[in-house]
């Protein structure tokens, strides 16, 4: 057993520890001082510069989708001292799509700022190309829901034009310590994959113009005037697992979401009441043979799987999410201290070996990458969250199991805390382009678990 393996499996003997970081959340964020007062928070976070990070783009170094991003695991790419800004994510999007002959797509729901998201196709074979069937894509990637995790865009896209430049120069891709062959090239094209590059693109944009570490859309539906925190919503809670917590939870099991606007973690007035998470739940349904769903974040070093709700179980399928019986049960980890185990969610225990296979893939991948940690670990290992992106796919197919089919999702956390910035998640060069490396390697790994594994 590689080390990773065997880390991560101790973390889960010893009944989940918490960790020293958290996923998405700063420390003091866990502690609950984002909660304190408008007053604290706003000395805490108004006054945040980008010193010492790498700096945003200016202009668009992709000129209207006629330059291409260069991949790390390809080429030398001469331009990863800067972050993408959101003119060029979109047009590093329409580069790709113009050299490849690809699908580009915009999803129905317009932002409050009224920016339109749009997604990628990238067919099974270059010669599939356009008329492959929605049936033919298994893998849905995802970046930037959380905006100021800066770089996540970025390593999607670059990772895509590694993945297509190699294919089409009959190559393999080097990511650090990590080396695929031209054969694993085709096999991870194979599976037919759709990219949403951009998925909070109010909120990246916002975050970019004053790097105020900020988290979430910029609805403004539910804000008071005085207090400029209490705009957005946090989108990896707005999804409808147990996003209804008061009911759903255990009393006080999570702290990681929150009804009050103001909070870092507000989950919004209903389960998918934000336009950019119903265009992703939108653009899963188009997928009827979804399989694999992975959502990029920063920074905790870290492959997370399902569920993110309780620990899991594969014995009894009827203790569920789904199953009203045990609302107010779900979330105590470990189960009532002493006193036994009361709640556990449901795996299909196939389907578990195969998430915790890949997981633990993309964790070894990016160890070997870049020579920093990764752990593969349950996400509910963390804390309980609801409302994320990732048990979405989970959960709809436990809902309507005649609609749709199973499918794993993950949440990567890649990188680590920039200790020395005032925003944690804003790397520094040096940083990203390790982060770019390890993502690749990441990126390869859950494409080629899902050849493999589907
Ligand atoms: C931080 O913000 C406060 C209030 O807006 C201001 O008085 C103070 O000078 C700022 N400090 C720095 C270091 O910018
Ligand atoms: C790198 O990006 C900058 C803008 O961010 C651009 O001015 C420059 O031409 C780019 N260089 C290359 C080699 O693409
Ligand atoms: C978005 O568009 C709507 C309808 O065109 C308009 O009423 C609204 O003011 C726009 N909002 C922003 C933030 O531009
Ligand atoms: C908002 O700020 C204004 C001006 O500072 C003040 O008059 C008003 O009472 C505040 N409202 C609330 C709800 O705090
Ligand atoms: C296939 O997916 C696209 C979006 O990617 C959508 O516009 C189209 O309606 C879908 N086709 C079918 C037949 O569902
Ligand atoms: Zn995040």
């Amino acid at each position: 057993m590689k080390a990773t393996a065997a880390i991560s499996l101790l973390w889960q003997l010893l009944a989940f520890e918490p960790a020293a970081v958290s996923a998405c959340l700063t420390a003091a964020e866990m502690r609950g001082e984002n909660h304190i007062s408008v007053l604290h928070r706003r000395q805490r976070m108004h006054n945040l510069t980008n010193e010492g990070t790498i700096p945003i783009g200016v202009g668009d170094r992709f000129q209207q989708g006629t330059v291409l991003p260069v991949g790390i695991g390809s080429q030398a790419p001469a331009n990863l001292t800067t972050v993408y800004n959101v003119v060029e994510i979109e047009s590093a999007t329409r580069s790709l799509v113009r050299e490849y002959n690809l699908q580009y797509f915009e999803t129905p729901f317009k932002t409050y700022e009224n920016a339109t998201m749009f997604g990628i196709k990238i067919p099974c074979a270059a010669t599939a190309s356009k008329a492959a069937s929605n049936a033919s894509y298994t893998v849905l990637l995802e970046a930037g829901i959380h905006a100021r995790e800066r770089g996540g865009p970025d390593h999607l896209l670059n990772f895509i034009s590694d993945l297509l430049w190699a294919e089409g120069h009959g190559t393999g891709l080097i990511y650090g310590g990590v080396e695929y062959t031209a054969a694993e090239v085709q096999k991870a094209r194979s599976v037919g994959v759709v990219v949403l590059p951009l998925v909070n693109p109010d909120g990246v944009a916002y975050d970019h113009a004053t790097n105020s570490c900020w988290r979430k859309n910029r609805n403004r539906a539910s804000a008071s005037p005085n207090d400029t925190f209490s705009i957005g919503v946090d989108l990896n809670r707005n999804f409808p697992p147990a996003w209804d917590y008061r009911k759903t939870m255990a009393p006080g099991t999570t702290d990681a979401i929150s009804d009050k606007p103001s909070e870092i973690v507000y989950r919004g007035t209903a389960p998918l009441s934000e336009p950019e998470t119903q265009n992703v739940a939108w653009t899963m349904d188009q997928m009827p043979d979804l399989k694999w769903f992975l959502d990029l974040h920063s920074m905790a070093g870290m492959m997370l799987y399902g569920w993110g709700i309780d620990t899991n179980q594969g014995k009894d399928k009827s203790m569920n999410l789904v199953n009203q019986a045990y609302d107010g049960k779900r979330g105590a980890i470990p189960d009532n201290r002493g006193r036994g185990f009361v709640y556990g969610e449901y795996y299909d225990p196939e389907e578990y070996v195969a998430a915790t296979l890949a997981a633990t893939n993309v964790a070894d991948a990016m160890l070997a990458a870049g020579g920093r940690n990764y752990f593969a670990q349950q996400s509910a290992g963390l804390y309980p969250a609801p409302g994320g992106s990732s048990d979405h796919p989970m959960f709809r197919a436990l809902s309507d199991p005649a609609k749709h089919k199973w499918a794993n999702g993950f949440t990567l956390e890649f990188g680590q805390p920039n200790e020395k910035a005032e925003c944690q998640f804003y790397p520094t060069v040096e940083m990203h382009q390790l982060n770019m490396m390890e993502t690749g390697a990441a990126f390869m790994e859950i494409l080629l678990s899902a050849a493999k594994l589907s």
